[in-house]
C-alpha cells in the first residue's frame, strides 16, 4: 500500500510537470474516431452529462458536448484546464470546493484536483463516461485503484466508452501502457459488464509509435455498463 501512494504521488507530480514543460504528445488534435462511430450507438440520451476521467484538454470534450452532453472533467493540471478554456474561446468562473478548483462556463465543467479525491456530491446523480488514453495512462499498479475508483463513483446503470491501446509492451516502455481483453476483464468484470467494440492498427497515423519499434499499435474500444 505504501507503495503504492508512493508511486502514485509521483505520478501526479509527473503528469503536472510534463505539462508544465509542454510534453504532451498525448494530445489529439483530432476527434477520435471511434468515439465518433460508437457515441451515437450507446444508450446514453443526449441530456445526459458526461464524465471525463484525466480529461487534460482533450478535444473530445467539445465533441461531446456538441452532442448535447454537459461534460464533467477531471484533471490534475491547472495549466491543462486553463489551455482548455483559453483554447475554446470561453471564460469560466472559478470557485474552490474542498480541494478542488473548479472551472465552468456554459455547461462544461473541469474538476481541477486529484481524481482519486473525487466524491459523489461532485457529480451528477446520473452520467455516462468517456475514457480515452486515461486507463492506459497508468502503469499496471495504479490500475486496480483507478478502476475501483470509477466503480465507486458509478451508479447503476452507468454506460462507458472505454478507448484503449494494445502493443507489444516489451518493445516500447509506456506511457501509454498496453492493456489486452483480459487486463479490461481483470480491472472491470466484478463490476461492469464488458462488451469490446473494435480494434484499429493505428500504426500508420501514430508514426511516432512506429519510429519506437512498434510496427503495430491496436486501438481498441470497449462498451461497459455498471451492473448493480
Ligand atoms: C495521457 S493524458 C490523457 C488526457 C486526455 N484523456 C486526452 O485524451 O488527451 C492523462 C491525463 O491525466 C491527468 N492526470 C494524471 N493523474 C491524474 C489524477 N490523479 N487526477 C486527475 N488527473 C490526472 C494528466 O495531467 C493528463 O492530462
Amino acid at each position: 500500500m505504501q507503495q503504492l501512494l508512493k508511486s502514485y504521488k509521483m505520478d501526479t507530480k509527473y503528469w503536472i510537470e510534463r505539462w508544465q514543460a509542454g510534453k504532451i504528445g498525448f494530445h489529439a488534435i483530432e476527434v477520435n474516431s471511434q468515439l465518433k462511430e460508437f457515441w451515437p450507438t450507446l444508450p446514453v440520451e443526449p441530456s445526459t452529462p458526461v464524465l471525463v476521467p484525466f480529461c487534460g484538454k482533450s478535444l473530445d470534450m467539445v465533441w461531446l458536448y456538441n452532442q448535447g452532453h454537459p461534460i464533467v472533467g477531471v484533471e490534475i493540471s491547472e495549466i491543462a484546464c486553463r489551455d482548455f478554456f483559453n483554447e475554446q474561446r470561453l471564460s469560466p468562473k472559478v470557485s474552490t470546493v474542498k480541494n478542488f478548483k473548479i472551472f465552468e462556463s456554459e455547461h462544461i465543467r473541469l474538476i481541477c484536483g486529484d481524481f482519486y479525491e473525487l466524491t459523489e456530491d461532485l457529480l451528477p446523480n446520473k452520467f455516462a463516461i468517456f475514457d480515452r488514453a486515461s486507463l492506459v495512462s497508468l502503469p499496471s499498479d495504479m490500475r486496480t485503484c483507478y478502476a475501483r475508483k470509477i466503480a465507486d463513483l458509478s451508479p447503476s446503470g452507468t454506460t462507458m466508452l472505454l478507448i484503449t491501446l494494445r502493443y507489444a509492451q516489451n518493445i516500447m516502455k509506456g506511457p501509454p501502457f498496453s492493456l489486452k481483453f483480459s487486463d479490461i476483464r481483470g480491472l472491470y468484470s466484478d463490476s461492469f459488464e464488458i462488451q469490446p467494440l473494435k480494434s484499429i492498427n493505428r500504426i500508420e497515423q501514430l508514426k511516432k509509435f512506429k519510429e519506437r519499434g512498434l510496427q503495430e499499435i491496436w486501438e481498441e474500444s470497449y462498451k461497459l455498463t455498471r451492473q448493480l
